[in-house]
């Protein structure tokens, strides 16, 4: 995707790697919108709290930042000793893990890696196939989103009104996106359209990273609240929903997404609307037999009593912050906690299609087609 930071456009991966450093690069997202900034991570550990503390976030991109954390984390042990690598590869391998749970493609990525590794025969020759692996991955990713975009595009016809929900765009996998793959497609195919991005509280990953992007694409849209898209729907002023999903059932077609999701797919139901859900191979869970069995990520009450942004006015003379500062502010009533889960899980019969790399088919359909999109036999 290219990006025009003060005039300068140029095109970035989410995720890289910088082999001769040994560092995954990544776009410093909780910065997003308000300043562009590319880090390296120095070591496995400090790529897993790069993940965990959503400097990366998105399933397709934490998926690709665990693929290069693996590799890196392997690249770093010193020694010929095939079971004593073995043994730290577990170890890097549980810990980018556990970084974040809900989405799948973390450890779909890894056991890529893991499998591809296992080929080599010496520490040195399954060092380099991680990396190999891990850069497959990212390459696949993109591929797939392209793929996504291709399917999907058909979906968008001119005038249509579009909403999407959280960002499942470039910036949640290497490049491209999932959701936004359709936008992107049926924007170069020349058709004019206009998307609404949910907020998204309490990370407003909509209003902060989706808006950003399709600013960035020239794509028309809004940021609207969460709570607008029933009233929106109702007055026959949203045509159709597009999301993204960080763990997708190939057994049962249940789609774990950003919270919010769930409601946004009843309202579409109440009201016609179709809701697509668009994902890598790399996102379907083949093995889970429940949506109930998905573990969803409690995060901070800190988020849900307050929000981050910039301080957007010039301070009076003698007060600490100014304008353009990143900031924290409470929102909420100080004595009052919160409940925060982060993801939700709706159900196939409120979906109309999942868009795949591979074609749309309805979420029931996902097992009879499992050897094309990847799954077992
Ligand atoms: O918590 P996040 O920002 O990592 O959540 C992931 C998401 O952005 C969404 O759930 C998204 O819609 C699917 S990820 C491609």
């Amino acid at each position: 995707m290219n990006v025009t930071v003060r005039g300068r456009t140029r095109h970035y991966r989410t995720v890289s790697f910088d082999a001769a450093k040994n560092q995954v690069r990544l776009i410093e997202q909780r910065l997003l919108p308000h300043a562009f900034k590319v880090v390296g991570t120095r070591d496995f550990r400090a790529t897993a709290v790069a993940v965990r503390d959503m400097v990366v976030r998105g399933a397709g991109a934490i998926g690709a930042t665990a693929a290069y954390g693996l590799a890196q984390g392997a690249r770093a042990f010193r020694g010929k000793d095939l079971a004593k690598f073995q043994a730290h590869v577990e170890v890097v391998f549980q810990t980018l893990k556990e970084a974040r749970p809900t989405a799948v493609d973390p450890v779909n990525a890894m056991l890529d890696v893991r499998r591809a590794m296992s080929a080599g025969t010496t520490v040195a020759e399954q060092q380099a196939l991680a990396l190999a692996a891990a850069a497959h991955f990212a390459d696949e990713d993109v591929a797939h989103c392209e793929a996504i975009g291709q399917h999907g595009a058909k979906l968008i016809r001119d005038g249509m009104r579009v909403l999407t929900h959280c960002n499942a765009g470039w910036l949640a996998f290497v490049d491209i996106g999932t959701a936004t793959a359709p936008m992107y497609a049926a924007q170069a195919a020349g058709r004019q359209f206009h998307v609404f991005c949910d907020e998204t509280r309490p990370r407003s990953q909509g209003a902060t990273l989706t808006a950003w992007e399709l600013a960035q694409q020239g794509v028309s849209h809004q940021i609207i609240a969460d709570n607008a898209a029933g009233f929106l729907m109702w007055r026959g002023e949203i045509d159709l929903v597009i999301v993204g999903s960080d763990r997708t059932l190939g057994r049962t077609g249940e789609v774990a997404n950003k919270i919010g999701t769930y409601t946004k797919a009843v309202l579409a139901k109440r009201h016609g609307i179709p809701f697509y859900v668009a994902i890598p191979r790399s996102t379907i869970d083949w093995q889970m037999k429940s949506g109930r069995g998905i573990p969803i990520e409690e995060r901070s009450e800190n988020e849900v009593l307050g929000a981050w942004g910039v301080v957007a006015r010039q301070k009076e003379k003698g007060e600490r912050q100014k304008s353009g500062e990143r900031a924290y502010v409470r929102v909420a009533n100080p004595t009052s906690g919160a409940r925060n889960p982060g993801f939700d899980v709706t159900p196939p019969e409120l979906i109309t299609g999942i868009i795949t790399p591979e074609g749309i088919f309805k979420p029931g359909e996902l097992w009879k087609h499992r050897r094309k999109l990847g799954g077992p036999k």
